[in-house]
């Protein structure tokens, strides 16, 4: 199994191109299922998770062709409505075909996805919200079926909780459903505009995405267009906090304007962290500030707060702080799997619930850890840049699903790092 050894570093220093977004990509190639010409779709990055959404696709007979973060789908009439549990149980975001399969074919046979690293994460919502658009729902075998009498009708859903994939579930659905659906309490997550800005090119009508009421009206069909992927605010995010804790100076390209300043509101409260914007917000100048810093009060919350995403980087570029500082973790349950790998590592963290006390110490020492799910991996590469020594980590296929070319990336600013296998 490949390990990632790591050196420490003073100062991070270098230009960073940050890729296509993995949480825009998957819906977006997810929809695609609901289009009858082709589609293309750029920037979109080359992850482990994207495959695995492309396998999705081709098993249900779509063509395929991705090179050079450029993907060329088209559908077809699936043979079989069915998604094994081997696909979905290496990616819950598999269980976004279900809008889209119910909305065309009105049939879907999806495993139920477990409980994962960060929590019981349910899909009662997703489940909820089709069954009040017509949709029928039994759970055999460990997969859930659903099928459809006629097509899905569109109607008023209020999700009970926000959620970022009931959101996109319900919106792809309602594109081809029969009349008006209106979501509220609609996730606002920049991936949800871009999933419905990526299906209004393709015929959709689609109003109010990004505020917390979506009004879709449904078409009898959906065409094909071409779109290109937004940047990856959390990509961008990890390396600017990769900085935080290190020091240093780095240039964020490929970005924009809108992404930069939700960037620039979330780290607001990091004050020794500078974000320059450039090139019409093409770029963020990232820089470690040489000033006093005493701590912060960070919570994790929806869009446009402070993601929950960024919330194991952002405990890690602390752990050498001066003072206390305080993260609460307000979406998942369970989100603290890099809790106990940072203590190995000599970080001074205390966790009652779902807050974290994070005391700085002067210094942290390289060890070997262990990545246990995508972010709380990053968070570990992030206290290994910090840390005196050697880190080596291992199980980096977590890694792998969500960061293109990171060691590329890392090496281009002075880090020493290398792949083991
Ligand atoms: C998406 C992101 C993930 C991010 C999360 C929150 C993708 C592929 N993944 O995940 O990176 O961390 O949003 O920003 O875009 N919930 C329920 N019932 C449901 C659905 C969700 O109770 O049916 C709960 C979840 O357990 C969680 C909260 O709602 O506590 C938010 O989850 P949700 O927004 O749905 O996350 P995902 O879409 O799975």
């Amino acid at each position: 199994m490949d390990r990632i050894e790591i050196e420490g570093i003073k100062h991070l220093k270098g230009n960073i191109r940050i890729s296509g977004s993995k949480n825009s990509s998957l819906p977006i190639l997810a929809s695609s299922l609901l289009l009858h010409d082709k589609t293309i779709i750029s920037n979109v990055p080359n992850l482990t998770d994207v495959s695995f959404m492309i396998k999705i696709l081709e098993s249900l007979d779509s063509k395929v062709v991705f090179n050079n973060s450029k993907c060329q789908i088209k559908s077809s009439q699936p043979k079989s409505l069915k998604v094994s549990y081997d696909l979905v149980r290496k990616m819950r975001a598999s269980f976004l075909i279900l809008g889209p399969l119910l909305a065309r074919y009105g049939y879907a046979e999806v495993s139920l996805p477990g409980g994962c690293a960060i929590g019981s994460r349910p899909v009662d919502l997703h489940i909820k919200a089709l069954e009040k658009m017509g949709a029928n729902f039994v759970v055999e075998d460990g997969y859930i079926k659903g099928n459809v009498k006629g097509k899905l009708k569109g109607c008023e859903v209020l999700l009970k909780k926000i959620s970022v994939g009931a959101t996109e579930n319900l919106l792809m659905a309602a594109t081809i459903s029969e009349g008006k659906t209106v979501i509220k309490n609609a996730a606002c997550e920049p991936e949800i505009s871009d999933l419905a800005n990526f299906l209004i090119k393709a015929g959709a009508d689609i109003t109010g995405h990004g505020t917390k009421t979506i009004k879709i009206r449904g078409k009898e069909k959906l065409g094909g267009c071409e779109h290109s992927i937004i940047p990856d605010r959390i990509e961008a995010g990890t390396f600017a906090l990769g900085v935080m804790g290190c020091s240093g100076k780095i240039v964020l390209e490929n970005l924009n304007n809108s992404i930069c300043d939700h960037l620039k509101k979330i780290f607001k409260p990091l004050d020794v962290l500078s974000l320059k914007k450039k090139n019409k917000g093409q770029k963020l100048v990232v820089e470690k500030l040489n000033k006093n810093f005493s701590g912060v009060k960070i919570s994790t919350k929806e869009f446009p707060g402070f993601p929950t995403d960024l919330q194991a980087q952002l405990i890690a570029s602390l752990i050498k702080s001066k003072g206390k500082s305080y993260v609460k973790e307000n979406i998942f349950e369970n989100r603290f799997m890099h809790i106990s790998e940072l203590r190995r590592m000599g970080a001074n963290l205390s966790q009652d619930g779902s807050k974290v006390v994070i005391s700085g110490v002067k210094q942290v020492n390289g060890a070997e850890v262990m990545a246990t799910d995508l972010r709380a991996s990053s968070s570990l590469i992030i206290a290994g840049l910090m840390a005196k020594g050697k880190t080596i980590i291992n199980r980096i296929y977590h890694l792998d699903r969500g960061y293109e070319n990171l060691e590329q990336k890392l090496k281009n600013c002075g880090v020493n790092v290398r792949r083991l296998s």
